[in-house]
C-alpha cells in the first residue's frame, strides 16, 4: 500500500513524479503529495487522488530537479491533507515519504513529544522524520548516519525516501518489508515502489534488500549499505518489462485490458514450460525440487484474496493428479496460529504482487520451521519471490487494475503445470491421460479467445442485474473456487454484496436468502458434479431464484432450466476454472461500469497489501 517515487538528476522532477504517481496509484489513492527541492524545499499535498493534487497545485512553482512523491492508502490517520505525505521535519529542511507501518510509533512519538517535538499529523510516519532530525542533532552525525541510526530504533515495515535542503545533492532511501526499486539512468536516478514509473527512462534497476539503505547522489555512484553499517555492492538487474504493458492501449480501463490479455498471458505462463507434441512439462525454476515434491507427504498453500482462490484450485489439481494431500491456508491465519509443519512439507506461496505482508510473513514462518518454500509470483524480483527457495513466475505481465484478473488465470496455469510435472514424475497418472491433459492445456489460450466472445452478451445481461442488491455464486469441485472468485470480483468493484458457496452447501443456509430478487450465478459446466449441480439449480428455481448459468457449449439441459445462460467452450474438468472465470470477470466489470464505480481503483482497496 502506498506508492512512493523519487527523482534526482538534470531534468525537472515534477513531471516524472506525477507520471510515476499515476502509475503507482493502484497501490493507494486516498491522498497524494510531493516535495520539490530547488534552493527551497516546497511541499504540496492533498486528500484525494493524484489528479486532485495536480489540480490543486496548478500555477505554483513546481521547478526543481530533485523531488519525492507519494500516493497513500491510509493506515494510521484518516485520509486528509495533513496526514498526506511527504512529512516535514520541524526545521522545515527535510521531507520524507513512507510506505509501511511503524509498529513502535506510539512509544517513539511519546519520547519525541517529551523532547519538544510538535506533531502535525496522526500518522505513524511523522515519527520517522522527527526521529531522524533528533538523531542528527543529538549525535552530531551527518544525515546518512542519522537515518541509519534512527532506523535501528524502528520496529515495523518501511520503504522511505528522504530529501534534505541541507544536502541538496542526494536522496536517501531505505527498505524493510516494503519494496523499493532504484532505476539507474545516465547521471540520474529514479526511485519507486515498483518498476512501473522507471521503465520509461531506464531498464537498469537495483532492488533494495531487507534493511538496506541507499545514498542516491546527483552525480557519481549509488552507495548501498545495511542499517547495521555493512557496505553492499549494488546488483544491477535488467528489466524485461515493456512500456506498453503498463498503459491502457485504448481500453477504457486496465481491468478490461487485463481481462482481454488472458489468452496471451496464459500462453506466456506456459511458454518454454509445456510442449505437448514432445510430451514435456518442465518448470525450470523448480527443477531441483521435483524430487522433494515426489517425496512430499503434504503441500500447504498460503495466499490471500484472489491468489487464495487460485490456491483452492491448486488443491484440487495436486490432490487429483499427484495424490499428495494439500491444505490451503489464508496466510494471515496461518502465520498466527502456530501451524504444524513437518520436515519435507512443501509450502507454496501464491502472490501476484509478491509483496503481500501476510503471505511474506507466512513464508518466513514456514521457512524457519524447515519447510521447503516454493513461490508462484507475478512480479519478478518481489520480496516473496526472493524469500522462497525456488519458484515459478506467472509471467502474466504487470497487473494494474486493483481487482486481480489475468494473475488468477496465470496462477492456475502454473499450478496445473506444477501438478502435471510432479504427477508425471511420480507416476500417479496414466501416460495417455497425461498426454491428453497437456494437449488440452496447450489449447486453452485459443479457448480463452473464444470465451471472450461472450463479452457483448454479458454487457447486455449486466443491464438487467446492475441494480441487484445481492448475488449468490454456486459451484462444486473445481468450480467452487470459481464461484468464490466470481463473488469476490463483484464485491470488490461494484460494491454489491455477493457470496460464493459450494452448490450443495447452499441448503444449509444461503437457500433462505433466495427469492425472485436474488440472482444466482451457477457454474454448471459438463462433467464433474454436473448432475448434482443440475439438482441444485432445481432447488433454486423452486424458490423463484433467478438463474444465470455458465454452461458448456451445446448443453441443452441447463439451458432449458436457467433464466439466462452463458456458454463457454468445452475443456477438461480440471481446466474449467481457467475458462469459466473469464465471463464472471466480465460480468462484474460491466455491472461496476453501469453503477458508475471506479473499476480500476475501487474504494478502500489497494492492489498490494504490504500491511498486515
Ligand atoms: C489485495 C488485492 C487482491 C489480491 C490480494 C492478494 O487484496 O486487492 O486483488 O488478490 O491483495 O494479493 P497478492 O499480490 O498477494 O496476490
Amino acid at each position: 500500500m502506498c506508492g512512493i517515487v523519487g527523482y534526482i538528476g538534470p531534468r525537472e522532477a515534477y513531471p516524472i513524479l506525477i507520471k510515476g504517481l499515476h502509475r503507482l496509484e493502484y497501490r493507494g489513492y486516498d491522498s497524494a503529495g510531493i516535495a520539490l527541492l530547488d534552493g527551497s524545499l516546497r511541499l504540496y499535498k492533498t486528500s484525494g487522488k493524484v489528479s486532485d493534487l495536480e489540480d490543486k497545485i496548478k500555477g505554483n512553482n513546481l521547478s526543481g530537479n530533485i523531488g519525492i512523491g507519494h500516493t497513500r492508502w491510509a493506515t494510521h490517520g484518516e485520509p486528509n491533507d495533513s496526514n498526506a505525505h511527504p512529512h516535514c521535519s520541524t526545521s522545515g529542511n527535510m521531507a520524507l515519504i513512507h510506505n509501511g507501518i511503524i509498529e513502535n510509533y506510539a512509544s517513539l512519538k511519546k519520547e519525541l513529544i517529551n523532547r519538544g517535538y510538535h506533531f502535525r499529523s496522526n500518522t505513524d510516519t511523522e515519527v520517522l522524520i522527527h526521529l531522524i532530525e533528533e538523531t542528527k542533532l543529538q549525535e552530531g552525525v551527518d544525515l546518512t548516519e542519522a537515518v541509519r541510526i534512527a532506523l535501528n530504533h524502528v520496529i515495523g515495515a518501511y520503504a522511505i525516501v528522504l530529501v534534505s535542503k541541507d544536502n541538496p545533492d542526494m536522496l536517501i532511501a531505505a527498505k524493510k518489508g516494503s519494496p523499493l526499486v532504484i532505476g539507474i539512468g545516465k547521471n540520474e536516478f529514479f526511485i519507486a515502489s515498483d518498476a512501473s514509473p522507471i521503465v520509461e527512462y531506464t531498464k537498469n534497476v537495483v532492488y533494495l534488500d531487507e534493511e538496506e539503505m541507499a545514498v542516491i547522489p546527483r552525480q557519481g555512484r549509488l552507495k548501498i549499505k545495511t542499517i547495521r553499517n555493512q557496505e553492499k555492492t549494488p546488483y544491477i538487474h535488467h528489466l524485461e518489462m515493456q512500456l506498453s504493458a503498463i498503459e491502457k492501449e485504448g481500453f477504457p480501463h486496465f481491468m478490461l485490458k487485463e481481462i482481454y490479455e488472458q489468452p496471451r498471458s496464459v500462453k506466456d505462463s506456459m511458454r518454454g514450460r509445456l510442449n505437448a507434441s514432445k510430451g514435456v512439462v518442465a518448470l525450470g525454476g523448480i527443477i531441483d525440487y521435483q524430487q522433494a515434491f515426489v517425496n512430499a507427504r503434504r503441500i500447504i498453500i498460503v495466499a490471500c484474496g484472489t491468489s487464495w482462490h487460485a490456491g483452492l484450485v491448486g488443491e484440487c489439481l495436486f490432490e487429483d493428479l499427484t495424490r499428495i494431500p494439500v491444505e490451503v491456508e489464508y496466510a494471515s491465519e496461518f502465520r498466527y496460529r502456530n501451524p504444524i509443519i513437518y520436515e519435507g512439507d512443501i509450502v507454496i506461496a501464491i502472490s501476484q504482487s509478491g509483496e503481500t505482508a501476510d503471505t511474506l510473513a507466512a513464508v518466513e514462518l514456514a521457512k524457519a520451521k524447515g519447510a521447503i518454500i516454493i513461490g508462484i509470483c507475478n512480479v519478478v524480483g518481489s520480496s516473496i519471490a526472493r524469500a522462497t527457495h525456488a519458484g515459478s513466475y506467472t509471467h502474466a505481465g504487470p497487473e494494474i487494475g486493483v481487482a486481480s484478473t489475468k494473475a488468477f488465470t496465470a496462477q492456475v496455469v502454473v499450478l496445473a503445470l506444477m501438478a502435471l510435472s510432479v504427477a508425471d514424475k511420480k507416476g500417479t497418472i496414466p501416460k495417455p491421460r497425461f498426454h491428453q491433459l497437456i494437449n488440452e492445456l496447450e489449447s486453452i489460450p485459443e479457448k480463452l479467445e473464444k470465451t471472450l466472445e461472450v463479452n457483448q452478451q454479458i454487457e447486455e445481461l449486466s443491464h438487467i442485474f446492475f441494480n441487484a442488491r445481492n448475488f449468490l455464486y454456486l459451484g462444486r469441485g473445481y468450480n467452487f473456487p470459481v464461484a468464490l472468485e466470481g463473488a469476490l470480483k463483484l464485491k470488490e468493484i461494484s460494491y454489491i454484496h455477493a457470496e460464493g458457496y459450494p452448490a450443495a452447501e447452499m441448503k444449509h443456509g444461503p437457500i433462505a436468502l433466495i427469492d425472485e430478487n436474488m440472482p444466482v450465478v451457477v457454474i454448471a459446466t459438463k462433467k464433474g458434479s454436473y448432475e448434482k449441480v443440475v439438482s441444485n439449480i432445481q432447488e433454486v428455481k423452486a424458490r423463484k431464484g433467478v438463474i444465470i448459468a455458465l454452461i458448456t457449449q451445446g448443453d441443452t439441459t441447463v439451458r432449458q432450466m436457467a433464466d439466462y445462460v452463458i456458454e463457454i467452450p468445452e475443456t477438461d474438468e480440471i481446466f474449467v476454472p481457467i475458462v469459466a472465470t473469464i465471463p464472471l470477470q466480465l460480468l462484474s466489470y460491466h455491472i461496476a461500469v453501469l453503477r458508475g464505480c471506479n473499476v480500476d481503483q475501487p474504494r478502500n482497496l489497494a492492489k498490494s497489501v504490504t500491511v498486515e
